[in-house]
């Protein structure tokens, strides 16, 4: 029985779009409101789903307990509160080319993906979807 499960997260966060070799001006006609030198917050709101086949004897698709805590320890406890352009690493570290990755709706939820793959055995298919407002919505993979 293919089936998928949905867990609803939550977590404040502030943030900053721009580009690093982008003027300020620049920066703001692309990135608007979100290309605020002085940085401001969202309340991000998650879906994470996670589909495949029920296990016949227990009746289950995963321990929903099970993914409540990797959600919080992955995604909760990692961004709630924080600034992801200076304190989340995977935003706050440049590549190997001096890159920073932009903390956009798009980027953040790949990254929460990211996170939570490898702790999901193999033969579940995991969708993250990340609400930067209640009418802005991202998801990954699409
Ligand atoms: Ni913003």
């Amino acid at each position: 029985m293919h089936t998928a499960v949905i867990r609803k997260a939550h977590f404040n966060a502030a943030h900053r779009l721009a580009h690093q070799d982008w003027s300020e001006e620049r920066n703001r006609e692309v990135f608007g409101l979100c290309a605020n030198p002085h940085y401001h917050g969202h309340n991000y709101e998650l879906d994470v789903r996670v589909s495949g086949e029920v296990n016949a004897e227990t009746g289950m698709l995963i321990d929903l307990k099970d993914l409540k805590t990797l959600i919080y320890q992955e995604v909760e406890v990692y961004m709630d509160h924080k600034n992801l352009n200076l304190e989340v690493v995977e935003f706050c570290h440049p590549d190997a080319d001096g890159r920073f990755l932009i903390p956009t709706a798009e980027n953040i939820c790949r990254v929460i993906y990211d996170r939570l793959r490898g702790h999901l055995p193999d033969n579940l298919t995991l969708m993250v979807r990340l609400y930067e407002t209640p009418r802005n919505i991202v998801e990954y993979p699409a």
